[in-house]
């Protein structure tokens, strides 16, 4: 097998392109391109807690407290917990089997729309907006001292 000279010039060319993508990846450059990109950087818990417990004040207190269990469970140390896994709130019971743990991914995917993420759940909501939730998640995390 004979390999010319003008294939070995292609390799070199295309694993260059790569190099350059792969750094525009990295850099974030390609961050409106892909639709990963916020719910990675949700992931990396870049909200702002303080606009979170606004946010948490006007959404999430119709159903929930930090200490007390209401329609939902309290928040306090939700964070870092493991889902449906307070003893004196009666939870559904396809919460109360979830093996998830509460971090920045799963509450984003939960927050999104907990149908989705757990089925049979009974929290009827969602919060559709990206950096509302960043902001809650980073609320609840810093209440949880996590
Ligand atoms: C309409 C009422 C309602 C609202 C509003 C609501 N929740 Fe819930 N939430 C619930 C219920 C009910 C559950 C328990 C669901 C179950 O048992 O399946 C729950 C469960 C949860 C859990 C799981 C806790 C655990 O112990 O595993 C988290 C986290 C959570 N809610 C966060 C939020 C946040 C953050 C907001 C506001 C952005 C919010 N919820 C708004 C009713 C609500």
């Amino acid at each position: 097998m004979t390999i010319s000279y003008r294939n070995i010039h292609l390799v070199f060319a295309a694993g260059a392109l790569a190099t350059v993508v792969a750094t525009l990846v990295a850099t974030g450059a390609f961050t409106a391109a892909g639709a990963m990109a916020p719910a990675q950087n949700a992931a990396l818990g870049a909200g702002d807690s303080e606009r979170g417990a606004q946010i948490y004040k006007t959404r999430c207190t119709g159903c929930h407290s930090l200490d007390a269990n209401r329609i939902g469970p309290r928040h306090r140390g939700v964070y870092g917990r493991v889902a449906g896994s307070l003893d004196d709130f009666r939870y559904s019971p396809a919460l109360q089997a979830a093996t998830v743990v509460w971090d920045d991914n799963s509450l984003n995917r939960w927050l999104t729309n907990p149908e989705a993420f757990i089925p049979g759940q009974r929290m009827g909501f969602r919060l559709g907006d990206d950096a509302a939730r960043r902001d809650v998640i980073a609320f609840l995390k810093r209440e949880s001292g996590a």
